[in-house]
């Protein structure tokens, strides 16, 4: 008898292009799909009143007041897209970055008004103290510049508090300090509110990719940068050991962060883990992509859907992403 090996034919030769003959075949086996839903918008939000600033560094991104991201969210949701995450630029800073849990804080008034407006939207706010700090770094300081850990967590508690107060659904800290995940969710169960999850930026790498973000956040630190406290590029079982140690303190979802020059992190979490993995799709992906497209060197829209397909077969179930508007348009057209 013939040992014909599994997927192999001996006598005819495979014919790999025989499902690549139209579209209709290539829509019926393809394997990855996006969708609106899985979808989570960053958006900068201001003080005062119908401010639509355009960030230089990211075209097609704004610096929005209240008012102006309550009409982005319509749209957003109008497109199927779930889910906004919330940075802030505060009125004014200190060095333990006091405005960022303030009550009526930049953040604390977009999510009331934004929740107010539709109840349905998912808000998420990004909790950490560079947007807040005068020295631009993630954590408060001591004499010799250096980050402190636990006082730091202690002031990431109280933000996570102000913005669930607030209305917050998911909370997602992104300052890389140690325990403060479980600190957030006793802070948060405590004050009985059991029932706001936590993103955790568990896999969070000390990024170039960062750049454009530094100027749309106002968030780039005075000195020295962030390798004490995000992850060294290099690592990737580090990766896995910061992955682990979120879940045990009690994360709902595991974000890994850049996406694009991490993909092999976010297929490693989506093999070793059964929450919810985020990839986020950052500021540098976004205006890389951006610059070509605007020199004419590449197709914009193609090469968008391709980034953004390839973080979600990589195994992100949900993409944090700028192009999410843009995206989810193009998803209503019938050619996808
Ligand atoms: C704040 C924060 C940053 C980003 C998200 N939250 C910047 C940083 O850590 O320096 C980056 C987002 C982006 O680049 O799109 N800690
Ligand atoms: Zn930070």
């Amino acid at each position: 008898m013939l040992e014909v090996e599994r997927g192999t034919d001996l006598h005819l030769p495979r014919r790999m292009r025989r499902l690549r003959r139209s579209e209709s075949i290539r829509r019926m086996v393809r394997e990855t799909h996006l969708s609106p839903a899985d979808f989570i918008y960053p958006m900068f939000v201001v003080r005062g009143q119908d401010v639509r600033e355009p960030i230089a560094s990211m075209p097609g991104q704004f610096h929005l007041s209240v008012d102006q991201m309550a009409v982005e969210a319509g749209e957003l949701r109008s497109l199927g897209v779930p889910a906004v995450l919330l940075f802030g630029l505060p009125g004014s800073k200190d060095a333990v970055g006091s405005s960022g849990y303030a009550a009526d804080g930049v953040v604390q008034k977009a999510v009331r008004a934004l929740k107010d407006a539709d109840p349905d939207l998912l808000v998420i706010t990004d909790v950490c103290l560079c947007e807040y700090t005068d020295h631009g770094h993630c954590g408060v300081l001591d004499d010799q510049g250096e980050v402190l850990n636990d006082p730091s967590v202690e002031l990431l508690v109280r933000q996570s508090l102000s913005h669930a107060e607030a209305g917050a659904d998911i909370v997602a800290p992104s300052d890389m300090m140690d325990g403060r995940v479980g600190a957030i969710r006793a802070g948060l169960d405590g004050n009985g509110m059991t029932e706001i999850a936590i993103l955790a930026y568990a896999a969070k790498f000390a990024s170039a990719y960062y750049g454009p973000f530094r100027e749309a956040a106002d968030s780039a630190p005075a000195m020295g940068d962030r390798r004490g406290y995000q992850m060294d590029p290099a690592n990737g079982r580090e990766a896995m050991m910061e992955m682990s140690l979120d879940l045990a303190e009690g994360a709902d979802m595991l974000m890994v962060k850049p996406a694009l020059p991490y993909l092999d992190i976010v297929q490693r979490a989506r093999e070793r883990f059964d929450l919810p993995i985020a990839a986020y799709n950052v500021s540098g992906e976004y205006a890389m992509i951006k610059a070509a497209a605007q020199q004419g060197w590449l197709d914009e829209e193609r090469v968008i859907q391709e980034t953004l397909l390839s973080i979600k077969r990589a195994g992100a179930d949900v993409i944090l992403t700028y192009h999410a508007k843009e995206m989810a348009r193009w998803l209503q057209t019938p050619s996808h």
